[in-house]
């Protein structure tokens, strides 16, 4: 994958492709491919390309980071439970100069008290949080504003 023009990258961490069958009532009915999709298509409009990636595996996620983050105009991401825990995660994010997203489906506020907490957060740029799919959408209309 090389990227070439206005690029954000759309991550997404652990569980996440189980998007449509874990807890719906939590994550809505859509699976990620569908929200994927829709990103890049209203991407699109505004002439930007979308990578997304996926993964289950923490290491995986710095190592795509590392490598495609430093040419990426922005970046989308939901990093799943790793949000809680992945000083690793921040480190990474933290490296990273374009501004950064963190997005969560649910309200982390309205949930179990480990949720409370993203150590991921003071290295974003900002936080969406219980917006459902819509909050992807909040993430990259800021994105093409801080494009302008
Ligand atoms: C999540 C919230 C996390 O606490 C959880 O581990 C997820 C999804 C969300 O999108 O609401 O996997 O990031």
């Amino acid at each position: 994958m090389a990227i070439q023009g206005r690029t954000i990258l759309f991550v997404s961490g652990p569980n996440l492709r189980l998007l449509g069958k874990r807890d719906t009532h939590i994550y809505g009915t859509e699976t990620l491919d569908q929200i994927e999709g829709w990103i890049i298509q209203e991407a699109q409009k505004f002439d930007i390309d979308v990578h997304c990636y996926q993964s289950e595996s923490e290491g995986d996620i710095l190592s795509f980071l590392q490598t495609y983050g430093p040419d990426a105009q922005g970046v989308i991401i939901n990093p799943g439970a790793l949000t809680h825990y992945s000083y690793a995660l921040r480190d990474c994010i933290q490296y990273l100069k374009c501004p950064v997203v963190e997005v969560h489906l649910s309200n982390l506020f309205r949930r179990e008290e480990f949720r409370h907490k993203s150590v991921v957060a003071p290295a974003c740029t900002g936080q969406v949080t219980g917006l459902g799919k819509l909050g992807y959408l909040a993430a990259l209309l800021f994105l093409v504003d801080r494009m302008r």
